[in-house]
């Protein structure tokens, strides 16, 4: 991947002894540098031509390589940039910064390591002539034209090039997994595999076999070997879901993968090399968390090399239409009844205040599409279905558990059941966790777990969206 011809890099480098070191070993992997040594001679290089990567010490005779990155971003704004330092004062300058993607490599650092980097940067590069054309904005499946979703758009297309690694936030239900989907599919690595992992779904003990895998023997119950999702999206993307709830263990041995850009499966002995380009999200704050010690500092560099944030829905109230008509289509495309929403029924929802976001306003268009009494949706309607479960009133006020098996026997012991109400409410929880777990059995797969049900398809949608069963939440990819 890194045998492009003639990928030009831009060095910003005082040190002569160390830059003599990178033009080399760039070199043997036909890499042609440009050698600058002060900012001066850095802006002349980029006014000059365009450049695929740019390295940059950050003390110069002249001043800041990191506090002038701004004004290289203006001329340059894909380049990727990697920051060589000897500062530790890296910390706060790549918070004054406002660069929008970089690695960063505090000397000495690891030759290989470096050289890597830099690959991986010009690696999505292409050929000039066999280039495929910039993807359009519009054919991302985001939907959504205010300010803030056009930047995250603008983001995105910065990344589609190039392997760095993309650190997606934002309040739950706001499209993290989507981005990342989007960056997946657009970008060059689309032809490979996506690995979705949620490492805080999985058990702390069992979080470094299911990233790396494990040998044959490794530790009881690992009674075959079995390949990790590092493994498992090798020449692809790994998306890391949930990254700020990953217990502190997982975190060093994941950046000790990113680092080296090698795994070693639990219980085995040699050290294996995966292609990986890797995207995190989550919908924590990561800054708190770091300062008290919970999330790994130098991780969320590693991570964040490209940030993008997700604003809550609440904040972009001007998306919601266009939201809402895009998931009745949806809606209507998965065979569900085809229905418009009134301008007053609009109104409604955008004042709404979708603490939930973009999921939340999904799955009530989808109820809407389902329940609603006509094929134009007024307002009255969005109040019975939506306003009306918000305060509560909803399907399933019984969960299955804990006390499910107490609940069922107090209702069978119910004389007269009270208008019917028990034997709704008493199907309704038995139904919601019978799909879920056929959900989960199938990963998702409404096909397969309709099947496994001995139901017709159709009626497993609709029960999907009456029952309000989050089908995402089980369609991890594997
Ligand atoms: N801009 C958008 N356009 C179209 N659909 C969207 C958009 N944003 C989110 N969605 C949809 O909303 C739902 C929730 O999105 P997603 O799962 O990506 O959220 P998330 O940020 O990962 O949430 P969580 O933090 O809970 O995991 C999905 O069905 C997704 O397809
Ligand atoms: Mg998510």
């Amino acid at each position: 991947m890194s045998k492009r011809n003639a990928a030009c890099v831009l060095l910003v480098e005082d040190d002569s002894a160390i830059a003599t070191v990178i033009e080399a070993a760039l070199a043997d992997e036909g890499l042609s540098t440009t050698r600058v040594a002060s900012l001066a001679a850095r802006d002349a290089a980029l006014a000059k031509q365009p450049f695929d990567v740019m390295l940059t010490d950050v003390i110069l005779e002249d001043g800041d390589g990191l506090a002038t990155l701004a004004s290289v971003r203006r001329e340059a704004p894909i380049m990727p940039i990697i920051v060589l330092s000897a500062q530790n004062t890296l910390d706060t300058a790549v918070r004054a910064s406002d660069s929008e993607a970089f690695e960063y490599f505090p000397k000495p650092f690891d030759l290989d390591e470096l050289v890597q980097a830099v690959c991986r940067a010009v690696g999505g590069r292409g050929e000039p002539e066999e280039a495929a054309p910039e993807p359009e904005v519009e054919s991302l499946p985001l939907v959504g034209r205010s300010p803030a979703m056009q930047s995250v758009y603008r983001m995105i297309t910065r990344v589609l090039r190039n392997d760095l690694t993309v650190l997606v936030t934002g309040e739950s239900g706001t499209g993290k997994e989507l981005v990342a989907e989007a960056i997946h599919q657009l970008g060059s690595r689309r032809t490979g595999p996506f690995v979705a992992v949620n490492t805080a779904a999985i058990p702390a003990n069992l979080i470094e076999s299911e990233l790396f895998g494990h040998e044959k023997g490794a530790f009881t119950g690992a009674i075959a070997q079995a390949i990790g999702k590092f493994e498992q999206a090798n020449g692809g993307t790994l998306f890391l879901d949930e990254i700020g709830d990953m217990p502190a263990e997982a975190q060093t041995r994941l950046l000790r993968a990113l680092q080296s850009g090698r795994i070693r499966r639990v219980g085995g002995r040699q050290e294996i090399e995966v292609d990986v380009r890797i995207i995190a999200a989550t919908n924590r704050d990561l800054e708190p968390l770091i300062a008290s010690g919970a999330f790994r500092q130098d991780l969320f560099y590693r991570l964040n090399v490209v940030p993008i944030a997700l604003p809550p829905l609440r904040e972009r109230r001007e998306d919601i239409e266009v939201l809402a008509n895009h998931f009745l289509a949806l809606a209507a495309e998965e065979g569900l009844p085809r229905r418009t929403l009134a301008p007053d029924a609009i109104a409604t929802l955008e004042e709404l205040p979708w603490r939930g976001n973009v999921r939340e306003l999904r799955n009530a268009i989808y109820r809407l599409a389902v329940m609603a009494r006509d094929d134009v949706i007024e307002t009255s309607q969005i109040e019975d279905v939506i306003v009306a479960e918000a305060k509560g009133a909803s399907l399933d006020p019984f969960e299955f558990e804990p006390g499910f098996e107490a609940a069922l026997a107090h209702w069978l012991d119910q004389e007269e059941p009270a208008h019917g109400t028990v034997y709704h409410s008493a199907l309704a929880a038995f139904e919601k966790p019978l799909i879920e777990h056929a959900l989960s059995e199938t990963r998702g797969n409404q096909l397969r777990a309709a099947k496994l049900l001995g139901i017709n398809r159709n009626t497993l949608r609709k029960r999907i969206v009456e029952l309000r069963v989050e089908p995402d939440r089980f369609s991890r990819t594997s």
